[in-house]
């Protein structure tokens, strides 16, 4: 049995609450969608800045009747200290994790307003941080990211060695990883950090001008649109599926002591250029009976991007026990019928 296998059992006989900020986005309701399924309680807090009602409808299509009723939903923002301190008081009960996902993602959104993003992605996240320090949760996981590696050019990403951020995006996502530090020094309260590489799947947004890459071009392609490939389409990345992301949240978040106080990387271990995803999303759209033949454009290099990312992931897999599920083509073929349907259906809107 692996130790996610034993974990997933263990929270099913004793239910636990869980605070997912940020839960109207991508990753945060597919927090939710999994840790309902496995009968948790579950309070989310999101402003809407960049999530999406129809996220959370979805879940609710997706759950029971009785695990839906375990989730409270308040409208709010992290910056805010009472909203912070209204959803880890539920009802009440005392939140025991804090699944810390909110804040203004995408590096060509922090190029062109940094002051927003470092408001929701610095203040923001040190508010709910102390917030969740004072009401003395269990734990206190967190969206890092990797790009805070920067500039360092070593292959794979070995969580000890970071160069300098290339965004004001990357800059906030290594001073929430400062302060997590801080607070566990300063006040003993542990914390884990997420250094997510590229994560995709159902529910990713594919609209909007700081869409993910995957996302985009699928949209895209559904919609025989032209497909912009930034630079000579060799640069590559870690792509990381979506259940893969939600295995690593639940196990830090319920990890031994020692384990906390780290940052861990959250990806596969492989390496995908732009132009073989170009190739795999293509072909997943004609399994699903979506013929899209157009050739990709190639324009210049996005400033701020990194040339490769590929992680290392020894050190959660021998900390966490994390094992990842889903390689990228996996995902690729189990997101797809999503986008199928969520575009058909706004097609016809
Ligand atoms: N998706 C990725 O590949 C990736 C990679 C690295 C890091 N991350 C990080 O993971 C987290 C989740 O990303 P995502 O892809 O789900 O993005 P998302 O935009 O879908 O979700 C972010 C959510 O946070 C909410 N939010 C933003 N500012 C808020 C505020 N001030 N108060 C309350 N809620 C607020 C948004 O409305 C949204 O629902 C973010 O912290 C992001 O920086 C994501």
């Amino acid at each position: 049995m692996t130790r996610y296998e034993k974990i997933k059992y263990e929270l099913l006989s004793s239910p636990k609450t869980w605070l997912i900020t940020g839960v109207a986005g991508f990753i945060g309701s597919n927090l939710l969608e999994h840790l309902l399924k496995l009968n948790q309680k579950v309070v989310g807090l999101d402003n809407f800045a960049t999530g999406h009602q129809r996220n959370l409808d979805e879940v609710q299509t997706l759950v029971t009747e009785e695990q839906w009723q375990k989730f409270t939903f308040i409208e709010g923002d992290i910056r805010n200290a009472e909203d912070c301190q209204k959803a880890l008081t539920p009802e009440n009960t005392t939140v025991d994790y804090v699944l810390h996902q909110a804040a203004l993602g995408s590096v060509p959104r922090s190029i062109a307003d940094p002051l927003t993003t470092n408001a929701a992605n610095i203040t923001g996240f040190l508010t709910m941080l102390e917030s969740a320090k004072q009401a003395e949760v269990k734990s206190f996981t967190y969206a890092a990211s990797s790009s805070t590696y920067g500039d360092h050019p070593a292959l794979p990403k070995v969580e000890e060695n970071i160069g300098n951020p290339l965004s004001p995006y990357a800059v906030t996502k290594y001073v929430n990883e400062l302060y997590a530090s801080v607070y566990a020094r300063t006040y003993g309260f542990k914390t884990i950090g997420l250094r997510y590489f590229n994560v995709f799947g159902q529910r990713q947004d594919p609209d909007g001008a700081y869409a993910a890459v995957i996302p985009r071009w699928t949209a895209s392609m559904i919609k025989d649109e032209e497909v912009f490939i930034n630079g000579d389409g060799e640069t590559s990345r870690d792509f990381c599926f979506i259940e893969n992301t939600v295995q690593m949240n639940i196990l830090a978040a319920t990890a031994p002591d020692e384990a906390k106080d780290e940052v861990y990387n959250v990806a596969v271990g492989d390496r995908t250029t732009l132009n073989e995803l170009y190739q795999s999303i293509q072909l997943a759209l004609q399994e699903n009976g979506i013929e899209a033949n157009q050739q990709p454009i190639y324009r210049d290099f996005r400033a701020g991007d990194v040339r490769h990312s590929q992680a290392d992931i020894n050190k959660a897999t021998t900390n966490l026990g994390y094992a990842p599920e889903y390689k990228i083509l996996d995902g690729i073929s189990k997101a797809m019928p999503w986008y199928k349907s969520y575009i058909s259906s706004y097609k016809t809107n």
